[in-house]
């Protein structure tokens, strides 16, 4: 084997993509409600990223940061206008964004005096990806089995759970830096925070002078229907991390940031080789002003109301076997009542050419292209119906 086992593979490949389809090498047909776990958000061969790689290869593809790049300067203007923040760093994904972020926190409290704040606080069910450090706050203890010693002065609290938040912020508050939170939480399962649990985030972070860290890796750019999905809840975001959708198929990440933190980076404290090079702001920028379109961002909602009713459906119809529906825009999480159906339903969908993807215990997770239609989300509910009849 070439490749090193670190994935669990469906076995098959494609070769071509158009609109929200892939196709196999034989020309089979493939309905995408995965989009490469929410990146493909334009959908395939979308004239908009065509175009942008066409006038961006006539350019230098990289040029270090070294130099000016203006491409970063363009896709942080559209990127932070009509947002609470105010600068924005790039990298190449989701796991650096967070990694970037967690030294920010860092060296933010240390530059403002206080030493003694440097723990980070995250939840249990998060993921906020593979790194060192990024690993350490995620909230799943098997995927970090044989990783050890992770980074120091890391807690993981439960998700949803005031109480809990409260009571180690009255002992340890003085020691927190930073909280780290999806506004939904993708891998664990599509889980959104209550309404007290975000309430309580807030108001402990104002107390104990704690930043707030939005993890809008798989949340961002539209794929809720609104820029941000902290939007959604009213969180007081000091600062967020992106990547996945932002860039349509392109590597980047991105860290922004309220200027008080941002500032705390000077040259030397943080950087990297590929982050934001010319080619992928390029990119990134046409998708991303695509994607805050206002028309754009309605078809995301219209779409997403159209996916809610007909689960609605579908649940009156299975009752005993898709259990609840959750989430925002085009993140969108069904719940079903045992891991193995759960399985044998991404299993035979894609039997009938359809992708989809689990997420947390025994979620069926949809992210699909934000282009989606209704027509076009036809072809799953009718296959999925077919399924869930024969079980
Ligand atoms: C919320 C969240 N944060 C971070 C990551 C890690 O991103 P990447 O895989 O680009 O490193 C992911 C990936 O799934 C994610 O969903």
């Amino acid at each position: 084997m070439p490749l090193m086992n670190t994935y669990a593979r469906f076995p098959v490949s494609f070769s071509k993509g158009e609109g929200v389809y892939l196709f196999t090498e034989n020309n089979k047909k493939y309905l995408d409600l995965v989009s490469g776990i929410g990146v493909n958000s334009l959908g395939y061969n979308h004239p908009i990223i065509i175009n942008a790689f066409q006038n961006a290869i006539k350019k230098p593809l990289h040029v270090s940061n070294l130099y000016e790049i203006p491409q970063q300067n363009e896709l942080a203007k559209t990127l932070l206008k009509d947002s609470p923040f105010h600068q924005t760093f790039f990298c190449n994904s989701g796991t650096e964004a967070n990694e970037g972020a967690l030294k920010l926190v860092r060296k933010f409290q240390e530059i403002s005096g206080n030493t003694q704040k440097n723990t980070i606080i995250s939840f249990n069910h998060s993921f906020h990806g593979r790194t060192m450090g990024s690993l350490t706050i995620t909230g799943k203890e098997s995927i970090k089995t044989g990783f050890t010693p992770l980074i120091g002065n890391t807690k993981i609290l439960e998700w949803n759970d005031s109480e809990e938040l409260k009571n180690y912020l009255e002992k340890y508050g003085h020691t927190v830096a930073a909280i780290f939170m999806e506004p939904i939480q993708g891998e664990g399962g599509i889980n959104l925070p209550n309404a007290d649990f975000i309430k309580t985030i807030n108001t402990v972070c104002s107390q104990h002078n704690i930043v707030l860290v939005v993890d809008e890796v798989q949340t961002g750019l539209g794929r809720t229907g609104k820029k941000f999905a902290f939007e959604h809840f009213g969180l007081n975001a000091d600062v967020i991390t992106l990547a996945k959708g932002m860039g349509g198929g392109v590597p980047i990440g991105a860290i922004l940031a309220k200027e008080n933190i941002a500032k705390a980076f000077t040259p030397g404290t943080h950087g990297t080789t590929f982050g934001g090079n010319p080619l992928v702001c390029t990119v990134a920028h046409s998708v991303c002003t695509e994607i805050l379109e206002k028309k754009f961002l309605k078809h995301v909602q219209d779409t997403s109301e159209n996916i809610f009713e007909n689960i609605e459906i579908l649940m009156q119809e299975f009752p005993t076997i898709l259990l609840q529906q959750k989430g925002r825009g085009l993140m969108i999480g069904i719940e079903i009542n045992s891991a193995e159906n759960r399985n044998l339903l991404v299993n035979e969908l894609l039997k009938k050419h359809i992708l989809t993807v689990a997420s947390g215990e025994k979620t069926l997770r949809l992210l699909p292209p934000l282009i989606i239609q209704n027509h076009e989300l036809a072809i799953f509910w009718k296959a999925l119906k077919e399924i869930l009849q024969k079980i």
